[in-house]
């Protein structure tokens, strides 16, 4: 097999790791456990969902070290070049256990044990993002239950139950003294930007190298986070030839608020396009807290949810009902285009060969609409979606003066509701109105039978949810738990 990527350099723990002709099929996990005898970490589900393989990746930030969590078992080995990978190993030092394995002994925190390696990571990024934040004076090192939640929101444990964990987690955050990473950051810092050259020619720096490599490779498999890559190595057992890894593109990793647009390059994580999100669009800000768990989000990014053309993807729908656009790039020339114009069939997008996303446009919210969102999976955290409902409404003196509605999960893509949207255009803001557009959406969708949800459930649930959106902008005072899971969202809003 051509395993093109030519060379992989990073540390793992303290050590440099150079690996020449790696497959960059190689998960990091097989690498930790298999070839460098790491072997606390654990595999649990193999496919992201349990978190047993947390591991920590520390990243220079300025003049301080990055830490997120992801899953080891699902990152390809590419993703983790010119990174330090942190495993439990590293954090027992001079013979004592880190704040947080003691916090975890203590509070009783840990049973069979399996899960515990990975409890530990999250605990440990947390402590340290806490203590970067207290040094920058934002806040006292405690982190709130919300931090708590979401940084253990990708770690499950069959045996403890959570409360242990939890209070684990608070005690470790009650000490602000130095760890060993800490006292040599500077030191770390220096060695990861030593070896992140420019010498892997498939993981490149500039947008005009990526785009010849990929008019060399057309075939080649674009490298984001790798979060929907990693299932099909580990789950579908695909291997790819060749890999190009986006993470070191400098091009596609710009996050700006222009004065009309969001511009977001499509190697931005959704950790880090979250912190502008949220701002802008408060309740998209909150149902991508619930996309994965924080590891996925720590890695995946919205360039790949487009990229990837799953038709239960949670930001297609949203992007779709703001008009957003993506600018495309093939060679030196470039091309802007809707979203919604991107999906053409079941995985099939307008993408040609060698063509790649390179910036995703989101238009500055406008105070006349309103923006609702609604995610419907069986489990509230880290769950697929099996149907999401995207609706922005105009209303102007109770006339539906402009609307444009999207949903995931109804369709074989992320597609808009054209019929359901022409039923409500001009017309009054009222139940008959809704029930005519409630009829409409039976026209603008067959959706499937699958395993998270069957056909019926989804048309009902899809019309239930424009139900919902009608409530809640005629009563704003109305609190309409009509879905548990929404319940939750409101109560954590609370
Ligand atoms: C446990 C778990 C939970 C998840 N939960 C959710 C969820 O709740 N909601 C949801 O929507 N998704 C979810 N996902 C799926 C996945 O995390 C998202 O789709 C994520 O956005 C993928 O981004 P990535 O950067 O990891 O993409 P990658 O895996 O790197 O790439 C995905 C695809 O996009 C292509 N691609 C990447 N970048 C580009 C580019 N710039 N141009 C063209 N093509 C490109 C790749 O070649 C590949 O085909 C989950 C996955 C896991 C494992
Ligand atoms: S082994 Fe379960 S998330 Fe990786
Ligand atoms: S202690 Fe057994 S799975 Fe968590």
């Amino acid at each position: 097999m051509n395993s093109a990527f030519d060379q992989i350099e990073f540390l793992l723990n303290d050590e440099l790791v150079v690996l020449k002709d790696v497959n960059p099929n190689t998960t990091v996990l097989s690498y930790l456990r298999d070839s460098a005898g790491k072997i606390g970490t654990k595999e649990g589900c193999a496919s992201g969902d349990c978190g047993a393989c947390t591991v920590v990746l520390a990243e220079p930030n300025g003049n301080k070290l990055r830490y997120s969590t992801i899953n080891s078992c699902i990152a390809i080995i590419p993703a983790v070049n010119g990174k330090q990978v942190l495993t439990i190993e590293a954090l027992k030092s001079d013979n004592r256990l880190h704040k947080v394995q003691t916090a975890m002994v203590e509070n009783h925190g840990s049973q069979c044990g399996f899960c515990t390696p990975g409890f530990v990571m999250s605990l440990f990024a947390l402590k340290k993002n806490a203590l970067e934040k207290s040094e920058k004076g934002e806040e006292s090192i405690s982190a709130n239950m919300e931090e708590i939640e979401e940084a253990l929101s990708g770690n499950l444990c069959r045996c403890t139950g959570y409360r242990s964990i939890v209070d684990a987690a608070k005690q470790s955050l009650e000490s602000d003294e130095k760890d060993q990473f800490q006292r040599i950051e500077s030191e770390t810092i220096q060695r990861l930007r030593d070896i992140d050259g420019d010498h892997q020619t498939f993981s490149p720096k500039k947008i005009e190298k990526l785009a010849d490599l990929l008019l060399a490779y057309p075939k080649a498999t674009m490298l984001a986070g790798g979060t929907d890559l990693g299932l099909l190595i580990t789950q579908n057992l695909v291997q790819f030839d060749v890999v190009i890894y986006l993470g070191k593109v400098k091009g596609l990793q710009i996050l700006e608020v222009a004065e009309d647009q969001i511009n977001i390059g499509a190697s931005v994580s959704y950790t880090q396009s979250h912190s502008v999100i949220k701002n802008e669009y408060p309740d998209w800000g909150r149902m991508m807290t619930r996309l994965g768990s924080l590891q996925i989000r720590n890695l995946g990014t919205i360039g790949g949810n487009i990229g990837n053309a799953s038709p239960i993807a949670d930001m297609p729908p949203v992007l779709i009902a703001l008009n957003a656009s993506i600018t495309l790039q093939l060679g030196k020339q470039e091309r802007e285009i809707p979203v919604e114009d991107y999906y053409i069939d079941y995985k099939v997008t307008c993408q040609q060969e060698s063509e790649f996303i390179r910036t995703i446009h989101i238009p500055r919210s406008n105070p006349d609409y309103e923006l609702k969102i609604y995610k419907i999976s069986k489990r509230f955290d880290d769950d697929i979606s099996a149907v999401l409902g995207v609706f922005n409404v105009k209303l102007v003196d109770g006339v539906v003066n402009d609307v444009s509605i999207a949903f995931g999960g109804m369709a074989a893509i992320p597609k808009r509701a054209v019929n359901s949207e022409l039923a409500l255009k001009g017309q009054p803001w009222n139940q008959e109105t809704i029930d005519k557009a409630k009829l409409a959406l039976g026209t603008d969708y067959s959706p499937l039978s699958d395993m998270r949800a069957s056909a019926d459930y989804r048309m009902t649930v899809a019309q239930n949810l424009l139900q919902k959106c009608y409530l809640e902008l005629s009563q704003p005072d109305l609190n309409v738990n009509v879905l548990s899971f929404e319940a939750k969202a409101v109560d954590r809003d609370a």
